[in-house]
């Protein structure tokens, strides 16, 4: 979002909703209030229309914050978030990308309503989703699901995958029987794990970890969410497995129109499935945008820092053309001379076959 967006409250409020699918976000206090007494009342009135459930409005957090109570006696309460606001627009990809500590989880927890905001409002299709209770909750999460970094603690190991699978199916849509099984085999080809007989009967100990996460992730589709707030879900992969979690992710948006929060403290994944992208850093949003102009120009200095800290394994022979966001005669002026671009632009182009992670064909 360009600057001068954030000196107008009604502006700001109002570009929280960009275009064809965009997702747009702003900070500022002003800002926040005059959203937030918007969206309350936006949000009431779809509710009310739409029984809870409209998905048009996408996710909106206004002003969010979040202070916990110190783990050690004696020690100050943490903030852990402040002032924190964002818009996901339907079928839009946004990225939250921070280093370890700067609030991502705590974020993704308030938006699935895991926990509860200190301040500011969350809301998703209109629906205040910081006030949800037991069974407004539970119909909540039919429509935003999340998935978690690590995929062994995910699955249980006694679960077979079919199973795992057929529990969100009959419990979120009703389905039983044939109707059953046969999304249980849609939902297994949808995430490349087929032939889906193959799958079924599997225990997770018998996959690979990118077979687990894309169980995890087959699981958070059960219900038809429209929205998946996705915590550093290749974090805990082997590298060589990110590419193909990564390029379902992509393909889920594409084919399924399923928006996308996307966390990580990886800036080169977050380059490969997001449109936007917010930067965290100690519980702010310090920087905002098109991923693509964040990641070329960045214009905060903490992204700055987080874009240098890049590994460029081929630094000492042909920087420039080595580096994950070489692209084209963009220059970077942020940038160390090693880190300027060259090449072919990176936002433009779709997820590689070969990232800088490493090939993968097919289910990882
Ligand atoms: N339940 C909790 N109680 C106290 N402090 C917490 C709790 N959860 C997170 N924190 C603190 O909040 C801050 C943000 O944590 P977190 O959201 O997990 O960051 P990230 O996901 O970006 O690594 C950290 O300082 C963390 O120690
Ligand atoms: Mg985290």
């Amino acid at each position: 979002m360009p600057a001068d967006d954030r000196a107008s409250g009604s502006r700001a409020a109002d570009s929280t909703k960009m275009g064809n699918g965009k997702a747009a976000a702003h900070d500022t206090a002003a800002a926040g209030r005059q959203a937030a007494a918007r969206e309350s009342a936006a949000g009431s009135t779809a509710a009310r229309r739409e029984g809870g459930t409209a998905a048009g409005a996408g996710l909106v957090v206004t002003g969010a914050g979040k202070v916990y109570a110190s783990r050690h006696r004696g020690e100050p309460p943490v903030t852990a978030l402040r002032d924190v606001s964002l818009t996901v627009a339907p079928g839009a990809a946004v990225g939250l990308v921070g280093a370890s500590g700067s609030g991502k989880s705590t974020l993704a927890r308030l938006i699935t309503g895991l926990d509860r905001p200190s301040t500011g409002l969350i809301t998703f299709g209109g629906l205040r989703v910081d006030r949800l209770r037991r069974g407004a909750l539970r119909e909540f999460r039919k429509h935003v699901q999340m998935v978690f970094q690590d995929p062994y603690a995910a699955l249980n190991p006694l679960h077979t995958v079919g199973y795992t699978l057929a529990r969100p199916v009959a419990n979120y849509l009703g389905l039983g029987g044939s109707q059953l099984t046969e999304r249980v085999r849609d939902l297994l080809a949808t995430v490349g794990l087929t032939p889906a007989g193959q799958f079924e009967d599997k225990l997770p100990h018998q996959l690979s970890g990118g077979q687990r996460q894309r169980v995890v992730i087959a699981h958070a589709l059960a219900s038809e969410p429209q929205l998946i707030v996705a915590d550093e879900p290749v974090s805990m992969l082997d590298v060589s497995l990110r590419a193909g979690v990564l390029r379902l992710l992509n393909q889920l948006r594409r084919d399924h129109r399923v928006g996308l929060l996307y966390i990580t403290h990886d800036l080169l994944s977050a380059r490969l499935v997001t449109d936007d992208l917010l930067v965290l850093n100690a519980g702010r949003v310090v920087e905002r945008g098109p991923t693509r102009q964040v990641l070329r120009q960045p214009a905060d200095p903490y992204t700055r820092r987080l874009l240098a800290a890049l590994p460029n394994p081929f630094a000492d022979s042909h920087p420039a053309a080595a580096h994950p966001f070489a692209a084209g005669s963009h220059p970077v002026p942020a940038r160390p001379a090693a880190l300027r671009p060259a090449g072919p632009s990176p936002a433009a182009a779709p997820l590689p076959q070969s990232s800088p992670a490493s090939p993968d064909g097919g289910p990882a």
